[in-house]
């Protein structure tokens, strides 16, 4: 039983080793004293059974109250090496992790999809031009009489070689009637340039969507009744419409479309500018003129046309002011509107 006690005594010395210890010494020692085979400390412990009642209470109780005094010094030896590793890497440990940003769609790649796909449910296709075009179809073919004014309105970017950056979608209407026959039934998404200001309601470089139909029988109630219809399931069902005439030289009649302001569901607001009524696109009934240039017998045929800006459109939906936002690369204003449930791409 002496022994023991000495024994305890000496390996109590021990304990100062602790706190010099580094980080690879440590786990010796914890070991060497504690370890479930050959720790000292626990040899001593498996000795107290075959010891006299009065011995085993007495060194059972020192072995058990040094074995505490030591794992508490290894505890706290391990936490001060933590925090000193932590303190000379910079990082925080405890900081929570920051998720990886898996890209998304931009909001206006997202609108014109949503705008397409509903298009495609009314029996629409969609189709592509070029954005380098000619002035024939640019404006020509449109009707529009060389030097009119309304050629002034869309102030163009001119190439060399007769081209131009096309200044609206309304071409590939052209290059499509040229190159199908009616039923024709098509939308066109893409860019269009003008020289406009940048300013919170123009841009240079904007997206329009043209859509076109022509068949035999066409009228003005299949223009305001599938307009309406895509203004529905685009804004909500309880969306109005209203139109109202306008002007466009390959159109005839034309009207301009406003839906109720999906914002403050008409009743005023600084989106709809208190008016509860937003311009949603331009519209008419194919003009003459226009089938016969693509050789469509305009005596057997009629059809509609319609344009939209979907910058304009994301912006009336979720009440942005300022459509330079969105040429931004602010990722916090663009990842409100994240693609997440389409996920990444
Ligand atoms: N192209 C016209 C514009 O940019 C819009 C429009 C398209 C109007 C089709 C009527 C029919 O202003």
């Amino acid at each position: 039983m002496r022994d023991l006690l000495a024994a305890l005594a000496e390996l109590r010395e021990r304990l100062k080793e602790i706190p010099q210890a580094d980080e690879r010494r440590l786990p010796d020692v914890k070991t060497e004293i504690l370890g479930r085979k050959a720790g000292a400390l626990t040899r001593i412990l498996g000795q107290v059974p075959q010891l006299d009642p009065a011995s085993r209470k007495e060194v059972g109780g020192a072995a058990n109250a040094l074995k505490r005094e030591f794992e508490a010094a290894f505890d706290a030896r391990e936490r001060a090496l933590k925090h000193a590793a932590a303190a000379v890497s910079g990082v925080d440990l405890t900081l929570p992790g920051r998720a990886a940003w898996r890209g998304g769609l931009h909001l206006i790649t997202q609108v014109v999809d949503e705008i397409c796909d509903i298009f495609r449910e009314l029996g629409f296709t969609r189709a592509v031009g070029p954005e380098a075009e000619t002035e024939w179809y640019n404006f020509g073919a449109l009707n529009f009489p060389k030097d009119h004014p309304a050629i002034d309105a869309q102030d163009s970017f001119y190439l060399d070689g007769g081209y131009l950056l096309r200044t609206h979608t309304s071409p590939v209407q052209v290059r499509t009637m040229e190159q199908y026959r009616p039923p024709i039934r098509v939308v066109s998404p893409g860019q269009c340039y003008r020289r406009d200001p940048f300013d919170p309601s123009h841009s240079p470089v904007f997206e329009q969507i043209e859509g076109l139909v022509v068949d035999e029988g066409v009228s003005f109630v299949d223009l305001k009744a599938t307009l309406s219809a895509w203004a529905r399931r685009f804004f909500g069902a309880e969306t109005r419409t209203r139109f109202s005439p306008s002007y466009f030289p390959f159109t005839e009649p034309s009207a301009d479309m406003q839906a109720t302001c999906a914002v403050c569901r008409g009743a005023g607001c600084p989106t709809c500018k208190h008016t509860g009524w937003i311009e949603i696109l331009g519209s008419g009934m194919v003009h003459p003129a226009v089938l016969d240039n693509c050789k469509i017998d305009s005596e057997r045929y009629t059809g509609f046309a319609f344009g939209m800006g979907p910058a304009r459109i994301a912006m009336a939906r979720h009440g942005i002011p300022d459509i330079r936002l969105f040429f931004e690369s602010d990722v916090q204003f663009l990842a409100q509107f994240a693609d997440v449930a389409g996920g990444a791409r």
